[in-house]
């Protein structure tokens, strides 16, 4: 397995998240190499005996949470979360991302669309000027005629529509559905994107989250952390 070279990077900016996290927080749990991190600390803030629950964005976080017996809550109300931590693919200057490279983009939406707070942790190569120009726009689609809504995708301007696999086996999220894999030059309007993605039949979602963060915190091999907010706490 070869080392993450932006390890450290990723290390100091859940640090930062952390000291925003308080006894007694319901929290939504993101997915990927960078939320794992947070596991450690929560281990820590539950051996203090800090009283906190979690709500996981995915099987896999979900596993994490048990193994430091983080007690689970089912989401049930529009803002339970007080606070949601998450990695993103692409941050572009107006804090809109890219996300779902894990395959958890349908959970992770709503737990973000839950939370009061959306802290978005990146190393440095995750900012972009602008959206798509780095990484590829994950769609989950189901799996019901899934041909057609690959070729829509190419009518909305994807130069590439990839259907995702696993080895030889085809992807399949948390929710049974499938990923298809869209490159998109640069996504001139995310907005526009956003309303025309979720026209087609058979989206169940895309990896677009638009105005949801309300940090983003950008760690640096250096050791220190870029915060931008979205609005001043
Ligand atoms: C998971 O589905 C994704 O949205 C991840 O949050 C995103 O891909 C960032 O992952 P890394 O932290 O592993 O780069």
């Amino acid at each position: 397995m070869t080392a993450d070279p932006h390890r450290a990077a990723k290390e100091v900016a859940v640090a930062r998240a952390v000291q925003l996290i308080e006894d007694g927080m319901v929290l939504g749990l993101g997915t990927g190499t960078t939320a794992e991190l947070l596991f450690p600390w929560l281990g820590a803030r539950l051996a203090q005996g800090w009283r906190l629950q979690g709500v996981a964005s995915s099987v896999r976080t979900e596993a994490l949470a048990r193994g430091i017996g983080l007690p689970l809550v089912p989401l049930t109300h529009p803002d339970q979360l007080d606070l949601t931590i998450d990695g993103a693919d692409e941050v572009d200057p107006q804090l809109r991302l890219v996300k779902g490279r894990g395959g958890a983009l349908l959970r992770e939406k709503v737990l973000a669309q839950a939370s009061r707070r959306l802290v978005i942790v990146v190393d440095e190569s995750k900012l972009v000027p602008q959206l798509g120009s780095r990484a590829l726009l994950p769609v989950e689609v189901v799996p019901f005629g899934w041909q057609v809504v690959r070729e829509r995708l190419l009518q909305l301007g994807a130069q590439t529509v990839t259907l995702r696999r696993e080895g030889k086996a085809l992807f399949h999220t948390d929710n049974g559905n499938l990923v298809l894999d869209c490159q998109f030059a640069a996504i001139a309007s995310p907005e526009q994107l956003d309303i025309a993605l979720h026209r087609v039949a058979g989206v169940v979602e895309h990896g677009l989250f638009l105005g949801l963060a309300t940090v983003v915190l950008v760690g640096r091999a250096d050791g220190t952390v870029q915060e931008l907010w979205a609005e001043r706490p």
